[in-house]
């Protein structure tokens, strides 16, 4: 088997979006013009890199342009992977190594220090130099147990449609998405195809989505998106599936929370990527309701290590020397001293002792501020005396946690 990576043109489109369905394990309508639509919006052809062997496309991979908020709240340009899948007939032949290696070149080109990523499954990535760098709580309770009812003084809750919804969602989102690491920018052409759209397809036998926002003194200070999905046993035991909760201020967060464990039928919510920090146990009249599973998240990479390094901000004041392998993006393998002072950070090559070795994928999972240095050399997935690496985590933390808020 030869093949080879080519540009994406407008003919490969439905071959393309063919071949990503076939191996995710579902079919495309390639007669549904809104499914068409959608992809042409959202997909832009020259940041694809297609895998083709002759004339057809056995291995799909592209990546999103997005502003990634990491710590300290600066946006930074960052290549998001996605759509990764190589023919079952044409696996284990290099062909996922041949597209990130097309995409972590191309970002570099284009000047985007970092790439970001969702996992299908966890071996695949930390090859290439990517971290698993933020972590999601899968949550599951029982309102009848973890307590229903409840209301937010001074705040209102209010079932909205979609063309209300277009107007209230997206300033808030931006509000809130500049405050937390890990979180990306969303172009107009995403919230109408990726979020409003809502085709039946995408609804797992649930309800359309419903749009509901709290409200103080007139301006909004939260929304959340679910979806209801009713089941009758002899009890009513209804689902509310969320799939986003973004509230602004914490009345706001109070006031969804309590509306969503409080709508009758419905007792069961579940919320399969609630923030790592996010404080529902104790706003639950009993957390212990509420079961949560952990799992990885956002995935980072860094693609120009110093420009990543200094476009976040920092615990505190200091300095510290790391030997970061890197044998994937070879320009970054290398020495560097990292200093912040007055808040400000530098990263240069040095040629100095390290205080710290570790290989670019652990560096992207400390870099979001989620993961502890002291916690990833238990595992050896950093090495450096015991003083050196409480330094790494006097530095790199993040308040709030990071997360991210959508799978891409
Ligand atoms: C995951 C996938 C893209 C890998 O593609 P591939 O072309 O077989 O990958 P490569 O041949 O470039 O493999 C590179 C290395 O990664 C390893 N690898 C690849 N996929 C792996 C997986 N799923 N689990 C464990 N190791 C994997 C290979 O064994 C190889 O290791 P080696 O260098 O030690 O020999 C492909 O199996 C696939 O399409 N899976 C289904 C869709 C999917 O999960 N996509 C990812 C979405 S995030």
């Amino acid at each position: 088997m030869s093949f080879e990576i080519r540009p994406l043109t407008d003919d490969d489109v439905p071959a393309f979006r063919q071949e990503v369905s076939a191996t995710f394990g579902y079919d495309t309508d390639l007669e549904d013009e809104a499914g068409a639509a959608r992809f042409g919006a959202v997909f832009d052809n020259d940041r694809m890199f297609p895998a083709f062997d002759g004339h057809e496309i056995v291995g799909t991979g592209g990546d999103f342009a997005f502003d990634l908020t990491v710590p300290g709240g600066s946006r930074v340009p960052t290549a998001g992977l996605t759509i990764i899948t190589v023919r079952p007939t044409h696996t284990r032949q290099g062909v996922l190594t041949a597209m990130v290696r097309e995409h972590c070149d191309r970002a570099r080109e284009r000047e985007e220090p970092l790439g970001g990523l969702w996992a299908s499954e966890v071996p695949i990535y930390g090859r290439f130099g990517y971290g698993a760098s933020t972590v999601m709580s899968d949550v599951k309770l029982d309102a009848r147990f973890a307590g229903r009812g409840g209301s937010e003084e001074g705040v209102t809750v209010r079932l909205v449609g979609v063309d209300e919804a277009k107007r209230l969602l997206p300033g808030m989102f931006d509000q809130v998405r500049v405050t937390r690491p890990g979180m990306y920018s969303r172009s107009e052409a995403w919230w109408k195809h990726r979020i409003f759209a809502d085709p039946e397809a995408h609804r797992d036998g649930a309800s359309s989505l419903r749009y509901v926002i709290a409200e103080s003194n007139g301006g909004a200070v939260g929304y959340a998106l679910y979806r209801q999905k009713s089941n009758w046993s002899t009890l009513a035991d209804g689902e509310i599936r969320i799939r986003e909760l973004i509230p602004v201020t914490a009345s706001g967060y109070r006031a969804l929370w309590h509306f969503l464990v409080s709508i009758d039928l419905f007792p069961i919510v579940k919320y399969w990527n609630n923030p790592i920090d996010d404080p529902l146990h104790f706003l639950l009249r009993d957390g212990r309701a509420a079961e949560t599973k952990i799992s990885d998240g956002l995935w980072t990479r860094l693609i120009d290590l110093p420009a990543a390094l200094e476009a976040r901000t920092y615990e505190r004041d200091g300095s510290i020397v790391l030997r970061v392998e890197d044998e994937f993006c070879d320009w970054n393998d290398g020495t560097y001293r990292l200093s912040v002072s007055e808040g400000v950070a530098q990263c240069e090559a040095v040629v100095a002792e390290p205080d710290v070795s570790l290989p670019v994928a652990t560096l992207g999972s400390l870099y979001m501020g989620g993961h502890s240095a002291q916690s990833l050399a238990r595992v050896d997935l950093l090495q450096g005396d015991v003083d050196s690496v409480r330094r790494l985590d006097d530095l790199f933390p993040s308040y709030p946690a990071p997360w991210c808020h959508e799978i891409f």
